[in-house]
């Protein structure tokens, strides 16, 4: 049966692929934005949680896939996107030539090419992904970094609507995860240069506190930084980005900027002291865990 939303128009049908921090507020503001929408999540109670919000939940990709209009991809990586793509089980296996896939997974430069090839003649392709953690992800104020097609794109901004604050149309398709490595990168040499920096005032036997009050009252400081240093302060890791997520995107920096024959020492250095946090037991915690190594 075909689904209305409040103002009687025709639904359009919307696969998201992938439940997780980011995935499951995502689909919920698909819904409320008046979209119908079947989510597949690898472990499937992720998935159920969105079924009394109005979701469908599908077994597979593929099934998540047939018939939509629109397939969002929010999962960890590039093997993992490439692996609900492919296959019998695949979205690629039903999704309609007509179709839109929206990848916003952080997924990098090569990842994303070829994500973008396995797409080509079969379906429209939108590099996707975004800036802002679970917060903005639940207020649906997330800034979409998407670049593809300019035919796609007056498809695909109602879907950004409904998820970001903002979107951000780059000139060539890549361009979203090329400018996404470049803010994380960015992100990860303030974490790492604020934990670095707690750790200093502590060792000098001063206070954390002189640190972060002076620097929000100053231009040297950053309203994300200051943030993050009041979680290491408070050793108060509550994920809102966790370190693996941090880590792997700045990996996929390291790997882009070797791609073009540069080196990104500051992030290769603080990428071995977040390995180190890592094992320590710190992956799934907040990034300001970064401070544990730089103790
Ligand atoms: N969290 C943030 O603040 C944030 C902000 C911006 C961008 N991002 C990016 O957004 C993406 C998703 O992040 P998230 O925070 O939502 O991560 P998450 O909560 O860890 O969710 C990851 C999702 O990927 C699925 N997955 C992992 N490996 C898989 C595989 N091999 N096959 C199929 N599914 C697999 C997981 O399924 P299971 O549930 O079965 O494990 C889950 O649905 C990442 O690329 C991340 O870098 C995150």
């Amino acid at each position: 049966m075909t689904e209305r939303n409040e103002t009687g128009s025709v639904k359009a049908k919307v696969a998201v692929l992938g439940a997780g921090v980011m995935g499951a507020p995502i689909a919920r503001n698909l819904l409320r934005a008046g979209f119908a929408v079947r989510v597949w999540n690898r472990t499937r109670q992720k998935a159920e949680a969105l079924a009394q919000e109005g979701a469908q939940v599908a077994d597979s990709p593929a099934e998540a896939a047939s018939g939509a209009e629109f397939l969002i991809t929010m999962l960890t990586d590039g093997a993992a996107v490439h692996s609900a793509m492919n296959g019998v089980d695949g979205a690629l296996a039903t999704l309609a030539p007509d179709a839109v896939w929206v990848q916003m997974s952080t997924v990098g430069v090569g990842a994303t090419q070829h994500l973008a090839q396995l797409a080509e003649g079969r379906v429209g392709f939108v590099d996707a992904p975004v800036s802002g953690s679970s917060q903005p992800a639940e207020r649906g104020e997330l800034l979409v970094l998407a670049s593809g097609h300019p035919v796609l794109r007056p498809r695909v901004q109602p879907l950004f609507d409904a998820v970001g604050q903002r979107t951000l149309w780059l000139e060539h398709l890549g361009d979203g995860s090329r400018f996404k490595l470049v803010l994380n990168n960015w992100l990860a040499v303030l974490v790492e240069g604020m934990a670095e920096t707690v750790s200093l005032t502590e060792a000098l036997g001063l206070t954390p506190e002189l640190l972060l009050d002076t620097l929000a009252e100053s231009p040297l400081g950053s309203a994300y930084a200051t943030a993050k240093g009041h979680a290491m302060v408070d050793h108060d890791f509550t994920p809102g980005f966790p370190l693996h997520h941090a880590g792997k995107d700045a990996a996929l920096a390291l790997e882009a900027a070797d791609r073009q024959g540069m080196e990104l020492p500051l992030t290769a250095t603080l990428l071995k002291r977040w390995d180190e946090a890592i094992a320590g037991g710190h992956a799934d915690d907040d990034v300001a865990a970064a401070v544990t190594a730089a103790r």
